[in-house]
């Protein structure tokens, strides 16, 4: 299962507390922490975290510096937890725009975790969904047969392996922000009023309760039957759909 969440309201937290926004960011870290080894405890293979998206360059430049040093400080205080978890961690997003030290952390911890085999954590920085999906489509061959592209796109994407399958969005606002747009069509959204530094074990486990008590259509009917040969054909359907 593949559980994506967009981890929204860090400043608000602050503001209510009348302390500076980094001091959010500061408690919005340590909820990564006890969120990432909950879900490694939990029935996720795959956990995706929004921590700094395109668009947030609009910041100040000190809320900036801020996120980075702290994206790095906790990468490079996490990595041996993350080893004994065996949690393997990739980044996804644009790394050219990132500073030398922060991407050396990025690939040190790509490296160390490459073999953790119960949940990857993949971490989206500076990443935009609809950058993913233009690059991924300039990159496509002219000649590529439709469902040849749309498995570029995905794989462009991370889709691979796996679509979203229940999106959670902290915070109380109710939409994306350019995430994983590509991978969550079928997503299930959940959406919380809890800021994200105050989410938890136990926040993860009502959302996870209430994915399992949707019903996942996919387009179908309630009744019919999810087999191998079933969603092929829905594969090839939306790819002729989606390329018309
Ligand atoms: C999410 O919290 C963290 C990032 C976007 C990096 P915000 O900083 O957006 O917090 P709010 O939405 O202003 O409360
Ligand atoms: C989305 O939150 C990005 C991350 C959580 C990293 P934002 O706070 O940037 O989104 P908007 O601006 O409210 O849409
Ligand atoms: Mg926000």
């Amino acid at each position: 299962m593949h559980v994506a969440i967009i981890m929204d309201g860090n400043g608000r937290w602050a503001e209510q507390r009348g302390l500076p926004r980094t001091e959010g960011h500061r408690a919005g870290a340590r909820a990564v922490r006890r969120v990432v080894e909950a879900a490694a405890r939990s029935s996720i293979e795959r956990l995706t975290l929004y921590a700094f998206s395109c668009d947030n360059w609009e910041r100040p430049a000190d809320e900036v510096d801020n996120l980075m040093l702290l994206l790095r400080r906790h990468l490079i205080g996490q990595v041996a937890r993350c080893v004994n978890n065996g949690v393997r961690v990739v980044f996804i997003g644009r790394r050219d725009r990132l500073s030398p030290d922060l991407v050396r952390a990025i690939e040190h911890a790509e490296r160390l975790t490459a073999a953790g085999t119960r949940m990857t954590l993949q971490v989206a920085v500076d990443y935009s969904a609809r950058a993913a999906i233009i690059g991924a489509a300039q990159a496509a061959p002219a000649d590529a047969s439709r469902a040849e592209f749309s498995r570029l796109v995905g794989e462009a994407c991370h889709a691979a392996p796996g679509d979203v399958d229940l999106l959670i969005r902290t915070g109380g606002e109710r939409r994306l922000s350019d995430f994983l747009l590509w991978e969550s069509a079928y997503a299930e959204l959940v959406f919380v009023d809890t800021y994200w530094p105050d989410f938890d074990e136990h926040g993860l486990a009502a959302a996870l309760a209430e994915f399992r008590a949707r019903e996942r259509r996919f387009g179908g009917l309630p009744a019919e039957p999810r087999t191998a040969g079933a969603q092929a054909a829905r594969d090839d359907r939306a790819s002729d759909c989606r390329a018309d």
